[in-house]
């Protein structure tokens, strides 16, 4: 069996790497437009962060594992393709803002029918409003010169988290396929399910219909979303109320219809598919006249939004309403930790708060390349993707980057922790604090510091969703 995948990026990649290795019957060739990417998945020097990636590549590439550019060859032999592209937020034109922009999916599909001499089982794998396999298999049949040549069409979204990617996609909760319930929709899931069962178990593979299989990823992010953002609502009414959010997290996480995953207040989710996923999902509400349905789930995001603003609010204010010209240091840039991937990080906004106000950020992040944060901080929401002319980046005298997490603090008034990288609970924070203007603040966006011994220190700390140091309070009061 041979299977082809188009789209060489943070899923594409891992999931392929992942099948090559448990497959070694099977052939995988991943395909990308991107040649600095196939590159270098091709070297030690593989283009996304994500621990035990490498390990699994060097397993099997070469072997039945490969990555290329020569998207027609590889997509025409295929038995099966997975279709892993990115599918971002459009921004212009009807539903800009909101609607899934289906571009690279669109392109993807006319390659595959203008390629294809044999049938084959065509495979989302990526993030697609519901009923997208309807207009993608008009596509495909429109456009294929040869009349023999059948496609059947498969939903099989990705549930894997990044920074846990190999963990995810090597134990993975369940496995989706949705499918037509047809007799060649019915042998294309078992094809693609025996896929799967060389390492997962058959009782967790599921199989539904193509729109429920369309729509539960869209669903499974928006619940998780939501779940973020309804804990960070609660940890702005704990700082008013002296309730402390992580033993809220704890008392509720116990019951088990709650459960203790994902109740962590933070200050903001990140990632490019939560907000992407959501802003999709109200968008087909709405098209669909479901308004109420829509405020709902759009709640999600204001209540995001709403997060990070607080964070930057506190940051000023607790700074005597002035953080004009002074140092803070910025903690982590990437939207988790163990990942290097910036999209819509919450650091993107909070830096361009803190900014705006006049501050001189100093930004330390142990796998952001510097590039990609001048990048960051000058691109428009929503085109990660395809930056216009207006998103350039910003100027490199506009910010300043450290390498080193002491350099960043050194002369600062203020640390930022914005994500939850482990090395920075580890730190000698006496010393960074024996090198700051005083008084110093530390602003934990995450809780992940040991706030009582920082306060013994001497810094004055706020740690989210927690009982207001005494030196905030009063200045509250
Ligand atoms: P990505 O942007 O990292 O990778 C997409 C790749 O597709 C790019 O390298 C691009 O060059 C390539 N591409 C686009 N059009 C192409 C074409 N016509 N031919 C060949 N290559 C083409 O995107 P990522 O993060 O891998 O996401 C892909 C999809 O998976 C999205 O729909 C996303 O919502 C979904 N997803 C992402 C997850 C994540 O953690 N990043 C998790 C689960 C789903």
């Amino acid at each position: 069996m041979k299977i082809c995948c188009i789209g060489a990026g943070y899923v594409g990649g891992p999931t392929m790497a992942m099948i090559g290795f448990k497959c070694p019957d099977i052939e995988v060739v991943v395909v990308d437009i991107n040649e600095a990417r196939i590159a270098a998945w091709n070297s030690d020097k593989l283009p996304i962060y994500e621990p035990g990636l490498l390990e699994v590549v060097l397993a099997a590439r070469g072997r039945n594992l490969f990555f290329s550019t020569d998207v027609n060859k590889h997509v025409g032999e295929a038995d099966i393709v997975f279709v892993s592209v990115n599918t971002p937020t459009k921004t212009r034109g009807v539903g800009a803002g909101k609607a899934a922009d289906l571009t690279y999916w669109e392109g993807a599909a006319r390659v595959i029918a203008s390629v294809s001499t044999s049938s084959k089982i065509i495979v989302e794998k990526s993030t697609v409003p519901v009923k997208t396999a309807d207009a993608i298999e008009k596509v495909l049949r429109r456009n294929c010169s040869d009349p023999s040549v059948q496609f059947e069409i498969l939903s099989n979204p990705e549930f894997l988290a990044e920074g846990t990617a190999i963990e995810d996609l090597t134990n993975p909760d369940r496995i989706l396929i949705g499918g037509k319930d047809t007799e060649a929709g019915r042998a294309a899931i078992a094809t693609l399910a025996s896929v799967y069962e060389h390492w997962i178990a058959k009782d967790r593979i599921l199989c539904t219909n193509l729109w429920s299989a369309e729509l539960s990823k869209l669903t499974a992010n928006a619940m998780l979303a939501q779940r973020i953002s309804s804990m960070n609502s609660i940890s702005a009414l704990c700082e008013a109320t002296g309730a402390d959010v992580q033993q809220v997290s704890r008392a509720i996480g116990t019951d088990s219809r709650i459960g203790p995953k994902f109740l962590n207040a933070s200050v903001g989710f990140g990632g490019s598919c939560f907000q992407k996923d959501i802003l999709n999902l109200v968008y087909i509400c709405e098209t669909v006249g479901l308004q109420s349905v829509a405020e709902y789930w759009h709640q999600v995001i204001l209540m995001n939004d709403f997060q990070k603003q607080r964070f930057v609010e506190r940051v000023i204010s607790a700074m005597f309403n002035t953080i004009s010209k002074k140092k803070i240091a910025v903690f982590g840039f990437a939207f988790k930790k163990d990942t290097g991937d910036t999209r819509e990080t919450p650091a993107i906004d909070v830096c361009r708060g803190l900014m705006a106000d006049g501050a001189n950020l100093c930004v330390y992040d142990p796998e952001v390349e510097d590039k990609q944060i001048y990048q960051d901080l000058g691109t428009e929401k929503f085109e990660w993707d395809h930056p216009s002319p207006r998103s350039a980046p910003i100027p490199k005298t506009a910010i300043a980057i450290s390498h080193d997490a002491m350099e960043a603090a050194r002369d600062a008034h203020a640390i930022c922790v914005l994500t939850e990288w482990d090395r920075f609970k580890n730190y000698d924070y006496q010393a960074i604090y024996d090198n700051m203007v005083k008084p110093a603040f530390i602003f934990d966006g995450r809780n992940i510091l040991d706030h009582a011994k920082l306060r013994e220190i001497g810094f004055i700390v706020y740690a989210l969703g927690k009982p207001l140091d005494p030196f905030l309070q009063k200045h509250y009061d």
